[in-house]
């Protein structure tokens, strides 16, 4: 047996003996409000198309229309013919809603920010980045040839302690397995003016601000670099990098990701576009979410395990990594499907139920959840 073998074979029965083994489970209706598996119905509350966009009608027929314009794949990488009107319109537009010089598209928020610190950082640069980001920046930060320090989650004092001119500072604009806020009027303000701030508002877009422009919209700053995704709220998936045409021109040319890579397909960017005006107008979807978030917050006030977010991200806690498992069991018996968060995506004895409300919810599916996980937080009282 090779050593790759032998290290194959470890791995994955060191995660077994842990308990903590991840399996794919083949779901129809994922991205809607009630899903199917073996014959059986549950309703989602797993999924992260907050506004209820991924499986909306309108938007299904924008990419058809998009498929009939521009046909399938766009053929090539952006640099050399797979970049046209569609991936253009989607750029400006973006632009314009949330007042940037320039959009970069990436095919998914993971290359997004791998290519952003990747690109951006050099030996001797400093990346200062909350303890809770997300993998993808945790991960890029770490192989990126800069020294990366993580400060306490959202604790801009221990940020502040670590702060250098000409440091990079990276945080989520809302955490997307705690739900809460960075505080971001903060941060920009420690950061200003001799270091950057780049922001990721993959939970935030859409969903806070006027207009859904996000959780910098809503705290009233700007920072340098803001990395927007569209497997959420969009309904969609890809992502750019909002940035001043200086930074936008220097992705284009050394992002490799970007580069080196096939544009996303002009339907997609098409439908992107259109999703993009759907989120600006419908001012109904955000009303709806924040709704059946207050009758969430206030079904498990007091409830052991809930913890009030300001965002449509419930954490319900629940500790132990088998009990989390058992918990979404029971949930599923009930037809309820919620996915059990386990480490290492959280801290050890952070176990929790991660519920996501969306648009697409109603007030009987919100009382039939809080209901049951009632139950849960009474057991383990
Ligand atoms: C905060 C954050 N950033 C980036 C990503 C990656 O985005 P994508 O799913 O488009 O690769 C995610 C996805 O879960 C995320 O939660």
């Amino acid at each position: 047996m090779s050593a790759l073998n032998q290290r194959i074979d470890r791995a994955l029965s060191q995660r077994q003996h842990q308990g903590l083994e991840r399996k794919i489970g083949c779901v129809e209706g994922g991205n809607s409000r009630q899903l199917s598996q073996a014959n059986r119905e549950y309703i989602n509350f797993s999924n992260n198309d907050y506004l209820g966009l991924a499986s909306d009608k309108q938007l299904t027929q924008a990419w058809q229309q998009g498929l009939e314009r521009f046909g399938n794949g766009s053929g090539a990488s952006p640099l050399v013919t797979g970049f046209c009107t569609a991936h253009q319109a989607l750029e400006e537009t973006l632009c314009q809603w949330l007042g940037f010089e320039r959009a970069v598209l990436f095919c998914s928020g993971f290359s997004a920010n791998q290519a952003l610190l990747f690109t951006l950082l050099e030996k001797h640069d400093l990346l200062l980045q909350d303890k809770l980001n997300h993998a993808s920046l945790l991960e890029a930060g770490v192989l990126s040839p800069a020294t990366m320090r993580r400060f306490g989650h959202n604790d801009v004092e221990h940020l502040k302690q670590l702060l250098k001119p000409n440091a990079l500072v990276v945080t989520e604009g809302v955490f997307s397995m705690d739900g809460d806020l960075a505080p971001l009027a903060d941060i920009s303000l420690a950061t200003q003016p001799h270091s950057w701030l780049a922001v990721d508002d993959a939970h935030g877009i859409g969903v806070l601000g006027k207009e859904g422009a996000g959780s910098c919209a809503q705290a009233g700053i700007k920072p340098d670099i803001l990395i927007v995704t569209f497997g959420k709220a969009f309904g969609l998936s890809g992502a750019a990098i909002m940035c001043s045409k200086p930074v936008g021109d220097f992705l284009t040319q050394f992002a490799r990701h970007h580069v080196y890579s096939t544009a996303m397909p002009p339907a997609q960017a098409y439908a992107l576009h259109t999703a993009a005006l759907m989120i600006q107008q419908q001012d109904w979807r955000r009303e709806k979410l924040l709704e059946l978030s207050h009758y969430y917050d206030q079904q498990l006030a007091n409830v052991a395990g809930y913890r009030y977010t300001p965002t449509a991200i419930k954490p319900f806690i629940i500790g132990d990594a088998d009990s989390a498992v058992q918990c979404a069991a029971k949930l599923k018996q009930k037809g309820l499907w919620v996915s059990a968060i386990r480490p290492p995506t959280v801290a050890k004895g952070g176990a929790r139920l991660r519920v996501t409300i969306t648009a697409a919810h109603n007030q009987q599916d919100i009382l039939l959840l809080t209901e049951q996980l009632k139950r849960i937080g009474k057991e383990s009282d």
